[in-house]
């Protein structure tokens, strides 16, 4: 049985007084939750004001992106190094808006991946198609291209600690949420692309759903065999929405 996770991707959102209190929501409703890891994802600026905030609370931190390079002249940049001293046990790769305005590439997202792997931290893969793509009917290319860029950089043992993220970008941030079905049969494609390099792996992966995931949906997306938990952006700056999910869950 795969363990439920749900994941907050706070993104550019937060100051420290506003972490603080959202942390403290989040904190104060973690005994009411069994069987689901939870884990915050703040900008980099945020992570030890909510490190501290969520000290013994059970609630893990991670970070939202990471360079490649161990360190040095790459302004406004965040290593590995950096993300574990400050808290992080995971940090999210090749999220949609880094491919989109920071051109984070195929290539660069597996070398992130592995940049992770070598520091110990556990990365977030994400993965999905546009709006165009999904209409194109090639949603299974797009995503399987993604997928194979990181699998033949890091190798399938990597994912049986390495979890993915399926985020339509059709559905973040708009209110439009994959069906259950539309979400389980992308999440089923990608499970079987592990498997047919390694059924254990394969079986062990945890695969998120982001995208316009509330309280009110979560049921719905997670009872689905292949999807695993969420990747919740709106939705996490909330403690009661993102606790509602995490129940859901
Ligand atoms: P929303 O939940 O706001 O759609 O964002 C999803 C997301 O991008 C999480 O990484």
């Amino acid at each position: 049985m795969r363990k439920a996770l749900v994941a907050g991707n706070w993104k550019m959102n937060g100051t420290r007084a506003s972490t603080g209190e959202l942390c403290k929501g989040i904190a104060d409703g973690m005994a009411a939750l069994g069987g689901v890891d939870v884990l915050v994802c703040p900008p980099s600026i945020l992570i030890s004001t909510a490190a501290t905030a969520l000290a013994n609370s059970g609630v893990m931190i991670g970070g939202q992106d990471l360079d490649t390079n161990p360190g040095g002249a790459f302004t406004g940049q965040t290593s590995a190094e950096m993300l574990l001293d400050a808290g992080c046990k995971d940090v999210i790769v090749g999220h949609s808006e880094r491919r989109q305005f920071y051109g984070d590439t195929d290539v660069l997202v597996a070398e992130k991946t592995q940049v992770a792997l070598d520091a110990g931290l556990i990365p977030i893969v994400c993965l999905g198609e546009s709006q165009a793509e999904r209409e194109g009917g090639v949603t299974e290319e797009i995503v399987g291209r993604q997928l194979n860029a990181v699998l033949d950089k890091v190798g399938i043992a990597a994912f049986s600690s390495a979890v993915i993220a399926y985020e339509p970008v059709w559905a973040i941030g708009t209110g439009l949420t994959a069906s259950p079905e539309q979400a389980q049969d992308v999440h089923a494609f990608i499970r079987r692309m592990l498997a047919d390099k390694d059924q254990s792996v394969a079986d062990q992966c945890r695969i998120l759903y982001g995208g316009s995931m509330k309280p009110g949906n979560a049921v719905e997306l997670i009872s689905k065999p292949d999807i695993d938990g969420g990747l919740i952006g709106g939705a996490a700056l909330a403690s009661e929405d993102f606790l509602g999910i995490c129940s859901a869950a």
